[in-house]
């Protein structure tokens, strides 16, 4: 595979802007294998609430973080919304970063066969992962907006939450994510950036494929 040929796509994002169903939707579209990276953070913060740790245990992360195999990323309990807040709190720690780094970039550079690329999806994936990527979005809405979205996902899981409630929890989140000393979230450089605010998906995909063609207008495509 030449490199102009071989797919990188980055999506960043605050929670609930919508980067998951955008990249899980051009992973589709461009066959490519996708990571969601904000798994890897919640898998250590799924291991150390089951065994009893302090999430501002920067050791108790670093031992789990040694245990994590890809197993451990398809467990439906990383989607509570606590693990989304412990995520939050071991991801300021730079070694539990660093230690996760070399996961994603070797992610990234060994697609599966008959695969046109790789999509990672995270908060630093254009920043620190992967700059080198020619193709980075970096996915917004208002968090009143993204706050809707999440309470109609958790209602679909029949999960029982509120708006305020949810809209407490990101905000604080944000702002755990954006003001970090490591790897903040910020969009890089040469991001497109797409403020989801008023659009619906169909609208997304397009905006974000119009932007990718223009990357690698030679990519083949499904539809
Ligand atoms: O994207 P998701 O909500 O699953 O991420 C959970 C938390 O993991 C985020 O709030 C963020 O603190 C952290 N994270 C990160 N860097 C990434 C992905 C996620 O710091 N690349």
């Amino acid at each position: 595979m030449d490199k102009t040929s071989f797919i990188i796509i980055t999506v960043d994002g605050p929670a609930g802007a919508g980067k998951g169903t955008l990249a899980a939707r051009l992973a589709q579209i461009y066959s490519l294998d996708f990571l969601d990276t904000g798994l890897l953070y919640r898998a250590v913060a799924l291991k150390m609430l089951e065994s009893g740790e302090d999430f501002n245990d920067k050791e108790a992360a670093l031992r789990a973080v040694l245990l994590l195999n890809s197993d451990d990323l398809i467990n439906p309990s990383l989607r509570n919304e606590a693990i989304g807040s412990g995520a939050s709190i071991i991801a300021v720690f730079p070694e539990v970063r660093s230690a996760l780094l070399a996961f994603q970039r070797n992610f990234a550079s060994n697609p599966s066969p008959g695969k046109q690329g790789v999509i990672l999806d995270g908060r630093d994936i254009g920043l620190v992962i992967l700059p080198e990527a020619p193709c980075k979005i970096f996915v917004t809405a208002s968090p009143e907006v993204r706050a809707e979205r999440r309470l109609k996902e958790l209602h679909q899981k029949k999960i029982y939450s509120t708006f305020e409630l949810i809209l407490e929890d990101m905000e604080e989140r944000d702002t755990r994510d954006r003001m970090r000393k490591i790897s903040p979230l910020r969009p890089a450089k040469d991001a497109f950036i797409l403020d989801t605010t008023g659009l619906n998906l169909q609208d997304v995909v397009e905006k974000a494929s119009f932007f990718v063609d223009s990357i690698y207008p030679q990519a083949h495509k499904n539809q």
